[in-house]
């Protein structure tokens, strides 16, 4: 196997630094919220946890964002790890705003919380920091709640296409 130096002063163009980024796995969240009524949400495979005490996740959002805008409003946001079976929820939860939320049941809290029922992980949070990043926020979010009874396998983003775990023996 040859082994290509790493040098400096490459040119870290989007493109090359995508592909080399989506070599790392991930699982993908869905985060979601009641604003004035309305259901809004986005998904994000940026999701990670961050802290126990305090209980803290995060995830990193575009700034070309439009939804997040919004989102950040919500007096409480609701995080869902999305399961194996969830491709098509995850697509439609990047896709146009209007049909984020066709065919996938839902739970909101009083507080406007919103979780996907089949979610493997569901979590009530509220903005603890935003950080600025580059071209993107990370966004650190304090838990409240914390709900996980599902087994199954999660789903996977890798590569730019969703992928499964091998279930273990
Ligand atoms: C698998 C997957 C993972 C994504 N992860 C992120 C993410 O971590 N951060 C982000 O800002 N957008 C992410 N997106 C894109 C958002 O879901 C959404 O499409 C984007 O925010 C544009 O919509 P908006 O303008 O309504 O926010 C992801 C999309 C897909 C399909």
């Amino acid at each position: 196997m040859t082994v290509t130096p790493l040098t400096t002063n490459q040119d870290l163009d989007a493109a090359r630094l995508r592909e080399a980024f989506g070599i790392f796995p991930s699982g993908v969240v869905a985060v979601a919220a009641e604003v004035d009524g309305q259901r809004v949400g986005l998904a994000a495979s940026s999701f990670t946890s961050v802290s126990l005490e305090p209980a803290l996740v995060s995830f990193s959002v575009a700034n070309t964002s439009k939804t997040w805008p919004m989102l950040r409003r919500a007096g409480r946001l609701g995080v869902t790890i999305l399961a194996a079976h969830h491709g098509d929820v995850c697509r439609r939860l990047a896709g146009p705003v209007e049909h984020r939320f066709d065919d996938v049941p839902l739970t909101a809290t009083d507080d406007g919380a919103v979780t996907l029922d089949e979610g493997l992980a569901r979590f009530d949070c509220s903005i603890y920091n935003e950080v600025e990043a580059g071209d993107h926020t990370i966004v650190i979010l304090e838990l409240h709640a914390v709900e996980h009874s599902d087994t199954s396998l999660p789903l996977v983003f890798h590569r730019s296409a969703f992928g499964r775990l091998a279930a273990s023996a």
